[in-house]
């Protein structure tokens, strides 16, 4: 493995070469993929432990009492532990494995929402999030007569915690849910300050920690979040996979989400009872392989260590934000470099984001163009859609060169 572990600096040429997809070219040039906030992309280690997994331990999980059955459960269940560690959460039990960090909070705003929102009851998000931690949101405090409040952000893009007052004076504050990292223009959030805050209120917090998981090294205790929402396929990890943690007492009092095969502990025709955790949030048959893979993903991640990776997208977001800063004709949005993470939301002055995107491929430069699903931010900043370039342990600083370079044949080709 390509990484230096323990060590403050990572060596991301290094780290590129256990990543397969960059040995081809796009479109005769090298591939700068600018674009790990929307997906990761996946180490030769994963790959291996999946395959391995297919070719020497498949079986369904749980149900069978033969060696291979055994095997998978293990691998299942090894991956389940793997997910406790990284967050430093207390008790594996409390590890649900889900489609996507957007099913992990759907899986709390039904299970939770439902049954303990109603009329005069608030809901606050921020005017930073995902749609996978609004809407979500929006649709249970709908149905049970709940409101949603956002907080909203200064001019700089962070949230303005002196509206937090206001907010708590419109009603009986149950739920604080807010990304831990902006997708869209990479804002850290003070996320142990909104617990604290969410605390105070007698309310639950809630972190969609989609954007920091694969990124910073998280701690559910320090954080004092109540559930903390993931997805493997942005920490290098196959797609189909996530997880959530949740409190073992708040888990316990819920109601499942979906319901059906494994998740029961008796069934009759009076009268169906629930599992155990985690098992009563997982109906039907697991994403074994899915779940194996997102293990040796959290491996390659700890082997080449947290702190080292925010660190490396720290100084490609600075170096970012500087070239790109240099082009007068390139409106930047979001916080100084020094309070974000490694992504840089910008347009092109005249130029649609679409456009922009599909010029820069032709370059070999994948970056994102559109809403990054945060509409209501995109409303705060006064435009439709903006271009976004993220970065993550195998960015190299020439990739952000040659999207400087695409963004200037963008300019000959609209000139
Ligand atoms: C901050 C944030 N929350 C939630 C999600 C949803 O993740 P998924 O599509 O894996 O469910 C994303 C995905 O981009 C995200 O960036």
């Amino acid at each position: 493995m390509a990484v230096a572990a323990g060590t403050a600096k990572l060596d991301a040429r290094a780290i590129r070469a256990d990543f397969p997809i960059f040995e081809q070219q796009i479109h005769g040039k090298p591939l700068a993929f600018l674009d790990s906030a929307a997906s990761s992309q996946k180490p030769q280690q994963m790959l291996d432990a999946m395959t391995e997994f297919y070719s020497t331990s498949y079986a369904n999980v749980h149900r069978g009492v033969y060696l291979l059955a055994e095997r998978a459960t293990a691998g299942l269940e090894a991956a389940r532990e793997k997910v406790r560690a990284v967050l430093n959460a207390p008790d594996v039990r409390e590890v649900i494995f889900v489609r996507n960090a957007t099913e992990a909070i759907n899986l709390v705003a039904y299970s939770w929402g439902m049954s303990n929102l109603g009329p005069g009851d608030v809901v606050v998000v921020s005017e930073l999030e995902h749609h996978s931690n609004f809407v979500p949101w929006q649709y249970v405090a709908g149905r049970t007569g709940a409101s949603v409040q956002m907080i909203p952000l200064t001019e700089e893009g962070e949230l303005d915690l002196s509206a937090l007052d206001a907010i708590a004076a419109r009603g009986i504050v149950k739920v604080v849910a807010t990304n831990h990292v902006s997708n869209s223009i990479g804002t850290i959030n003070p996320v142990a300050k909104l617990a604290a805050w969410a605390h105070e209120q007698g309310a639950i917090y809630v972190c969609d920690a989609a954007q920091s998981a694969p990124h910073v090294p998280l701690d559910v205790q320090a954080l004092d979040a109540d559930f903390v929402a993931i997805s493997a396929h942005k920490m290098c990890g196959p797609s189909g996979v996530g997880a959530l943690w949740g409190r073992a007492s708040l888990l316990q009092g819920m109601e499942p989400f979906l319901t059906g095969g494994h998740m029961i502990n008796s069934v009759s025709l009076e009268k169906t009872t629930w599992g155990e955790l985690p098992h009563k949030f997982e109906a039907g048959t697991a994403p074994m392989a899915e779940a194996v893979g997102f293990g040796a993903a959290i491996d390659y991640l700890q082997a080449v260590g947290f702190e080292a990776i925010e660190a490396h997208e720290h100084g490609l977001a600075s170096y970012a934000l500087g070239r790109l800063g240099e082009l007068d004709w390139i409106t930047l949005y979001g916080p100084p470099a020094e309070r974000r993470a490694g992504i840089v939301s910008f347009n092109v002055e005249g130029i649609h984001p679409h456009d922009v995107a599909q010029i820069l491929d032709m370059n070999g430069v994948a970056v994102r163009a559109g809403h990054h699903c945060c509409q209501p931010l995109m409303r705060k900043l006064g435009v439709a859609a903006t271009n976004r370039a993220s970065f993550y342990l195998y960015t190299v600083p020439e990739e952000i060169d040659q999207l400087v370079d695409g963004l200037h044949a963008v300019r000959k080709v609209f000139a």
